[in-house]
């Protein structure tokens, strides 16, 4: 390669780069005192106050708290994890500039550039179908359903909403020449089929709605089934998979179209449908987001406190709807965020209610919206009868286990208000029920700990012990996939051979691999890549990152209530509980075969049983991968 043509380039990218834009895509930056330099939240760090700086002059930004800093071809690099090749790629199409075959990432190393390639392929896919919709010939049944939403020509370019004809190998006829059946399985656009050779296309017969990147990119699709079509489904909408490109849980629909509203409102509209944000944006409403098919997550709320001062989360007002949302607000009371919670009137969605009336009519119900603690309250009030004592105690008892379940609530002020405002309306004395709530927190804090406890028991008398065994190699993989930096330790005292479970030894294995191989910690967005297209790995490292949030596992981990001042090397407690039993299984194992060693040990070698010969190799590699590392376990 040429060198200096390379750097020739390298230097024209960053000179046609400006960095503030560039971080303005994902962090609202505020001038310092009135200067020439930025601040705002750091996005690579849990950042309460504003330490992250961006300086135009040098181009460059560093954040004051995390030390995360760098040029804008580092930012991309971070902020996308990808490598050098590809940062420069991504940029120099961010400019517009033509990006010369001697630049190009892939090449010899095809691997690499698959997040790249992705992209491009993505983007056709969605000028193809989008074209398709406005004139295509196949397309009258979409168009027309298109005219029943009221959608108009307008959004659908603005969002560049597409059709797929009912063809089940389109995609694969119109790249023939551009692109390989390889890279379309990489973009989502096609699968291997199961019985039998060759390939079908996904969001066949579908209305497209593209997914877009904070930076505008198209990364991924939902497609919703139409009425009147030949294609028969029990989803209405089929999503793309995770990819390199596309993860779920922090990505928002419309993110990137609805910034520059948040950022000037301060406020962040949430609706739970892609066309429900359609019709707010639609309808002037520039402000919304959508989640896609998922509850919101804690990702979401810390990418949106870096825009908005304000979060308003709006529900279908059916009974589902409701039960959603009072299940995840009590994980957001503690942030430092306005969280308001809305259920449209009359059984209607979004969508629906902007059909029948105004924006400012959405925008009242809007700003009428109510607090998340108040919200929670109001539902509990309609079921249950205030006029009562014991209605009341029930009400004040719903609250406070409401209180009880949000992590990060207890002692702070915001805790206090809403106690105290609980307290008024349901008409009770603050010291009470302050000092239930505290019993309440304690209960909890014990019974947590308790059915641990009897996990561990159940381990050794259950009649099906692996139960409660994998529950351990799963709580072991939710405690790596919450806090990375642990799999430096743990793969010092665990191999993936130590999993029963084969799911959980291939995952195990992956995030080891990661680090030992490419010195990579185990992250969400690492191991996605990681994983390629393996949609079973994948499918278990969603559900270890859910059940990892639902149970809490970051607090867990950070919370250290029996050692006040610890050395920084020591063995979060909780890791120390799951790991425990895991040890403990292996050297049991390790004795059993010791003993069945004894008992063969006239053999020679050669005879023994293969199990042993396994169970031997497996304790030889541990003993070896363990040698010069001072345990801190024990
Ligand atoms: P809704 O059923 O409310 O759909 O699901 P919608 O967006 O309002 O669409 P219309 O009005 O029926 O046309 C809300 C969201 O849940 C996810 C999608 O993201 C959808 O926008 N979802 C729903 C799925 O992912 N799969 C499904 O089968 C259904
Ligand atoms: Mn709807």
């Amino acid at each position: 390669m040429d060198q200096s043509f390379g750097n020739d380039f390298k230097e024209l990218v960053r000179s046609s780069t400006n960095i503030v834009d560039l971080v303005s895509e994902v962090v609202a930056l505020k001038p310092l005192h009135g200067g020439r330099d930025f601040v705002g939240l750091c996005p690579f760090h849990d950042d309460k106050n504003p330490s992250f700086h961006v300086y135009p002059d040098r181009q460059s930004y560093r954040c004051w708290v995390c030390d995360a800093g760098g040029d804008c071809f580092r930012w991309v690099i971070e902020i996308e994890r990808v490598p050098f090749p590809e940062a420069l790629e991504s940029l120099a199409r961010r400019a517009r500039l033509e990006v010369p075959k001697h630049a190009r990432s892939g090449g010899s190393h095809e691997n690499i550039s698959r997040k790249t390639d992705s992209l491009v392929v993505v983007e056709w896919a969605v000028n193809l179908m989008n074209q398709t919709l406005r004139t295509g010939p196949t397309a009258d049944n979409a168009r027309q359903y298109v005219l029943k939403r009221k959608l108009s020509d307008e959004t659908v370019n603005h969002f560049k909403l597409g059709y797929h004809p009912e063809d089940w190998n389109w995609f694969l006829e119109k790249a023939r020449g551009k692109f390989t059946p390889a890279q379309l399985v990489s973009a989502g656009l096609i699968q291997e089929r199961n019985n039998g050779p060759g390939y079908f296309d996904n969001l066949v017969g579908r209305l497209v709605f593209p997914i877009f990147d904070e930076r505008g990119r198209p990364v991924a699709f939902g497609g919703r089934v139409l009425p009147g079509g030949n294609i028969e489904s029990d989803a209405k909408y089929w999503n793309s998979v995770e990819s390199a490109i596309f993860q779920k849980r922090r990505m928002l629909f419309a993110f990137d179209r609805a910034r520059e509203a948040i950022r000037k409102s301060k406020t962040a509209i949430i609706v739970e449908g892609y066309m429900d944000c359609i019709a707010c944006h639609q309808a002037g409403i520039m402000n919304a987001v959508a989640t896609l098919g998922t509850a919101m997550t804690e990702e979401h709320v810390r990418f949106l406190r870096r825009f908005a001062e304000k979060v308003v989360l709006v529900y279908d007002s059916d009974d589902a709807g409701q039960q959603a949302a009072e299940r995840s607000i009590s994980r957001f009371l503690a942030q430092d965020l306005d969280l308001r919670v809305l259920n449209v009137p009359s059984g209607k969605d979004p969508a629906d209610y902007l059909e029948a009336h105004t924006s400012q009519e959405f925008y009242k119900l809007i700003e009428g919206a109510a607090e998340a603690w108040e919200y929670k309250l109001q539902s509990v009030l309609r079921r249950t009868d205030s006029g009562s004592v014991a209605g009341r105690q029930q009400i004040l008892n719903h609250m406070l286990d409401f209180l009880a379940e949000s992590q990060g609530l207890s002692g702070t002020v915001r805790e206090d208000i809403i106690l105290r405002n609980v307290c008024w309306r349901v008409q009770v004395d603050e010291r009470t029920a302050r000092q239930q709530l505290n019993e309440l927190r304690s209960k909890k804090k014990k019974g947590g700990i308790f059915r641990r406890d009897s996990d561990r028991i159940s381990a050794e008398f259950a009649p099906r012990p692996e139960n409660a065994i994998e529950r351990a190699e799963r709580e072991m993989l939710e405690i790596i996939l919450t806090c990375p930096e642990t799999i430096d330790l743990i793969q010092h005292h665990i191999g993936a051979d130590d999993f029963e479970n084969v799911r959980h030894r291939r995952l195990l294995a992956l995030c080891i691999d990661l680090w030992k191989e490419d010195g990579d910690l185990p992250e969400l967005s690492r191991l996605i890549i990681a994983a390629e297209s393996d949609s079973d790995l994948l499918s278990l490292i969603n559900a270890v990152v859910d059940t990892a949030e639902e149970k809490g596992i970051f607090r867990l981990m950070t919370d250290q209530p029996n050692r006040d001042e610890q050395p920084e090397t020591s063995v979060p407690d909780h890791l120390e509980r799951v790991l425990g039993p895991i040890l403990e299984r292996r050297e049991k194992r390790l004795n059993l075969v010791s003993k069945q060693i004894l008992s063969q040990s006239a053999k020679p070698l050669s005879e023994l049983d293969d199990d042993i010969k396994d169970a031997l190799r497996r304790l030889y590699n541990f003993r070896q991968s363990q040698m010069g590392h001072p345990s801190s376990m024990k």
